[in-house]
């Protein structure tokens, strides 16, 4: 990059505005701006009231924060359950009932599963988990479909102390291997299969591979779903249904300290080995409570929830698993895809079991505009009241796409930021209280604080820049696993006293925050700063498009030119230059793509994220790099082929 510019230079523009219908913020948790002034008056009490009113403690804290920069310490000597604040603190007010999970399974089966009957099952498995020899401490390793078991799993380990780490089950073997020995795991819990598209995948073969390089996994058992054929290992495997019915049934929660470790969850770079981001008890706990009821507006008594995560991603721990349960919520969960047994299903799922919150990741909505208008037009959505989203920028047209044929234009959309490593939402609409603008995440929450910074670290108060985290927040990181040094220098490193988060945002004239995906995903295009993710919003904004991927390739006179991977709404066609034109009227000629590639699908990551990098390596024709973490590894191919082909710069 030249030094010529400090920030990134900002070049959409963006005027429609949603407030919160009068109706909405009636009833909304929050509704005006008292809680901003209480956590800008005093950020420690704020979250003190926050911990004390969500969360039960078996021992109240003595301090609220201790603060060693990079090291935070939360509700210093506070004792608490985190499945006892789940589960048990719910049955015993009378809720024991109330429905936590109606599962559904990709084929159509279902499951509806209380609070009181999880209870039950968490405390048998714990016993499981400790007749296998698990104590205090040690980790286990998680490694299954979309069941309801995976929940348990968790929250069995969590109320024997037994730190978990949940890895994807998309997951190949040697991702399973990397992590269970970085993490040094007893235990591996896993299934036979489970269901995706319609068919069995298989996930004990992979487990045995695992096992055979994991020397610190005792044993492993098994779940009972995909009914395909696996071996078992005498003696090491087992499955889940023998164990539970040899198990005892009560299993009192263990009295855990504020600052054990909760789990781990490991998070790819681009770079390098996956880092196992370390996340604690009372802080974390009280982060994801208080996001899930105030960013979602949860009311327990009559909202149904489904956010439609994996549980292996944080967003599956965050608000599958801990958030709503902690909030005593009743939720949806899902085995499968959105287009099994048709593009429906998702749909058929929300009128199924009217569900009143989503909350799902821009990816998939883009999708949902590929498959058209007419598919969510099949059901009855109206008890949807509120929509999220997370993971990436959503662009302007997906959101007011989402408002309109997902939402029927009444609902608040609620775009979240965060990561792995926040361990909570940090940055979102307050759907009773903030004024939407589509396309931009808003504002800070309450009880966070960021500032968008120059090269030099210096705030600026307009325009783009980098986004840090001034101050510490009780669901923070707390380390890197095993690797203390990494930590230092991967997230604390480039600001002085801030944590970077690898972000780029700008804001507008109003202070609006607008994410512009990771920094390494800017562009210089003839010393100008331009953020993949406007490209892409302003290519998306014309009718005929999808979605679209924008990188910056070498290029001798540019510097960067603007490479740009196109897919187009179902029954459209539109040519390139119509397209570059495009982009030029809605946001400037600087910012025209040089070359323009259709295609019928973009390379993603299992959790959805474009991979960027292999585009640039497409875009400049080099040989391809590690194409392990893609979900689908033929997509690359077709574009390869595509971009042999005549380029399309007029
Ligand atoms: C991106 C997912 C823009 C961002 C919870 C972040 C977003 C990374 C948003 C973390 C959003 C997440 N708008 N970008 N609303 N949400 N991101 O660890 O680049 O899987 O740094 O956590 O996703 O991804 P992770």
């Amino acid at each position: 990059m030249t030094e010529n510019h400090e920030t990134i230079d900002a070049l959409s523009h963006e005027n429609r505005r949603f407030p919160p219908s009068a109706d909405f913020s009636l009833s909304a948790h929050v509704s005006d701006g008292g809680l901003h002034d209480e956590a800008a008056a005093d950020l420690e009490a704020f979250w003190a009231r926050q911990a004390s009113e969500l969360i039960s403690w078996q021992q109240p804290w003595s301090k609220v924060l201790e603060w060693d920069l990079p090291y935070a310490k939360w509700f210093v000597d506070g004792k608490l359950n985190v499945a006892e604040n789940c589960l048990d603190r719910h049955v015993k007010a009378g809720f024991g009932d109330k429905v936590a999970i109606y599962w559904e399974g990709e084929p159509g089966d279902t499951r509806t599963i209380t609070y009181a009957e999880l209870l039950a099952e968490v405390e048998q498995f714990s016993n499981v988990l400790k007749n296998l020899g698990v104590t205090k401490g040690d980790r286990v390793n998680i490694y299954l479909p979309m069941v309801p078991e995976a929940a348990v799993a968790m929250l069995a380990c969590a109320r024997i102390g037994a730190p978990h780490s949940v890895v994807f089950g998309g997951f190949s073997s040697q991702s399973l291997i990397d992590r269970i020995n970085d993490a040094e795991a007893k235990v591996l819990i896993t299934a036979d299969g489970g269901y995706r598209r319609g068919e069995v995948f298989p996930l004990k073969p992979a487990a045995d591979e695992a096992v055979a390089q994991t020397p610190s996994i005792e044993h492993v058992v098994v779940v009972e779903r995909g009914g395909n054929e696996v071996d078992m290992v005498e003696g090491r495997d087992h499955w889940y249904h023998d164990l539970m019915a040899a198990a005892d049934a009560s299993c009192p929660p263990e009295a855990m300290d504020s600052e054990d470790l909760l789990f781990l969850l490991y998070t790819s770079g681009t770079t390098g080995k996956p880092k196992g981001i370390m996340h604690t008890t009372g802080g974390y706990l009280t982060h994801v409570a208080y996001t899930h009821r105030n960013v979602f507006d949860l009311h327990r008594d009559r909202d149904v929830y489904w956010c439609t995560a994996d549980v292996g991603w944080i967003t599956g721990h965050s608000y599958i698993v801990y958030g709503p349960l902690a909030n005593g919520a009743t939720q949806v969960m899902y085995e499968g895809v959105p287009n099994h047994p048709g593009n429906d299903r998702f749909w058929e799922i929300v009128e199924k079991y009217k569900v009143t919150i989503f909350y799902t990741a821009p990816t998939a909505i883009r999708t949902f505009m590929k498959w058209g208008a007419d598919e969510p037009a099949k059901h009855d959505l109206s008890s949807l009241r509120l929509l999220g989203t997370v993971g990436e920028p959503i662009n302007p047209e997906a959101w007011m796409w989402y408002h309109e044929h997902i939402g029927g234009g009444r609902c608040p959309i609620v775009d979240t930021w965060w990561q792995t490593e926040t361990g909570g939402i940090m940055i979102s609409p307050l759907p009773g209280y903030t004024t939407t603008k589509p396309g931009s995440a808003t504002f800070a929450l309450p009880g966070v604080d960021i500032a968008v910074v120059d090269d030099g670290g210096n705030e600026v108060d307009g325009g783009g820049g980098y986004l840090t985290l001034t101050r510490p927040w009780p669901g923070m990181l707390r380390g890197i696993w095993g690797d203390p040094q990494r930590f230092v220098e991967t997230y604390w490193s480039r600001f002085d006293g801030s944590y970077f988060a690898g972000d780029g945002a700008r804001l507008d004239d109003d202070g609006y925050l607008w994410l512009l995906g990771r920094v390494d995903d800017v562009m210089n295009v003839s010393g100008h700063r331009i953020s993949t993710t406007e490209v892409e919003s302003a290519l998306v904004s014309h009718p005929s498009v999808a979605e679209a991927a924008v990188v910056g390739a070498n290029d001798p006179t540019t510097g960067q030119a603007i490479f740009a991977y196109v897919t187009l709404r179902g029954g459209h066609d539109v040519d390139v230059a119509t397209l570059r034109d495009h982009v030029a009227a809605e946001i400037g000629a600087i910012a025209k793509p040089k070359a323009i590639f259709f295609t019928p699908d973009l390379p993603k990551t299992r959790s959805g994220k474009i991979m960027r990098r292999l585009l640039r390596d497409v875009a400049e024709g080099r040989n391809l790099g590690d194409t392990t973490t893609l979900a689908d590894a033929s997509v690359v191919d077709e574009l390869q082929r595509r971009a042999s082909e005549a380029p399309s710069e007029d």
